[in-house]
């Protein structure tokens, strides 16, 4: 089955940014959000991304005209009834999810494939919730969707190996390098990346060095693009710790453990950028000041 029309659930930054690549790969994209105002905002998001394009000469006007014209937001979850895939991109919440889903199995016919762009719940669990768990994927991008290159494209022992080939086909599709992988949670990328982000917090707890020099020492010294806590800052403090929450009651080790300086910074609201304040003071976003633990 060829997929060319493709619905989205969920317009915040993950949403939106599968949208604006599925339609930038030329499919038809219906994104669904639960009000208005978060869907402008979301379009909005796509709207500034795409005028970055055509200023650096990435997309030209006309291309990015095509790839509006193939974009359509809606409220009403019913507007995604003729899509081939949907994905859905909505809060890491498993009720939400049911909902959810319960709700799409009921409206989409039988051929549409379901994928969750979920980075910590079981897509099995989430495949139970419809009638079709035959038909049901991860499909799991990285922030920033437009640029990041991967996406880890995820199999559960009832997803049709027919399906599972045309997802991760879709996915390079889209642009995308695809790495296949099963629903253990965290699958590949924080299964590896959480105990890293742990760890260092961690490191920062006993006084190994600094939030900048900890930074540093892993931009600098491995070549990484972000040192940890920038990272944190910028997946979210909130999302990193829920995922840790999730991981250590899958896996019972320690290395999935919030530490305790991790989970005070999410009580106090400090969530990273998003919030203003996270490891690093975002007062001045230009010139963030690094937290300094006394
Ligand atoms: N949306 C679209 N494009 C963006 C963007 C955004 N939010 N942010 C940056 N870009 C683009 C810029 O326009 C620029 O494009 P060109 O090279 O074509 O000019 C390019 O990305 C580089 O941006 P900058 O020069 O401004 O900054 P940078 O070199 O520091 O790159 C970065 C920014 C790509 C975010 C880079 O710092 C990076 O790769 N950081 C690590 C990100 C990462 O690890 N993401 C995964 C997080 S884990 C996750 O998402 C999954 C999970 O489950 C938690």
């Amino acid at each position: 089955m060829a997929i060319e029309k493709v619905g989205v659930v969920g317009c915040g930054l993950m949403g939106s940014g599968i949208a604006q690549v599925a339609a930038q790969a030329g499919c038809q994209v219906t994104v669904r959000e639960v009000s208005q105002q978060l869907l402008d905002k979301g379009l909005q998001g796509i709207e500034k991304n795409l005028a970055r394009l055509v200023e650096k000469g990435t997309l030209s006007a006309a291309d990015r005209d095509q790839v509006r014209g193939r974009l359509r937001g809606t409220t009403n979850l019913e507007d995604l009834k003729d899509s081939d895939v949907i994905i859905e991109a909505i809060i890491e919440q498993l009720p939400a999810k049911r909902e959810l889903w319960g709700a799409l199995d009921k409206i989409c016919p039988k051929p549409t494939i379901f994928a969750s762009n979920t980075s910590s719940l079981s897509i099995t669990e989430m495949a139970t919730f419809t009638q079709r768990p035959d038909r049901f994927v991860g499909m799991h991008f990285f922030n920033p969707v437009p640029v990041m290159k991967l996406v880890e494209v995820i199999r559960t022992i009832a997803t049709d190996p027919k399906v599972f080939d045309e997802m991760v086909a879709f996915g390079q599709r889209l642009g995308k390098t695809v790495v296949r992988t099963s629903d253990r949670t965290g699958f590949i990328v924080n299964r590896l990346l959480v105990p890293y982000l742990l760890d260092a917090v961690r490191a920062l707890e006993e006084g190994v060095g600094s939030v900048e020099d900890i930074d540093n020492s892993m931009k600098i010294g491995c070549g990484y693009p972000m040192g940890p806590f920038t990272l944190l800052d910028f997946v979210g403090l909130d999302t990193t710790y829920y995922i840790s929450i999730i991981m250590f009651d899958e896996f019972k080790e320690r290395r999935f453990a919030s530490p305790p300086l991790l989970k005070r910074m999410v009580l106090a609201g400090w969530n990273g950028r998003k919030a203003g304040r996270g490891f690093y003071d975002y007062s001045d976003p230009a010139k963030p000041k690094a937290m300094q633990l006394t």
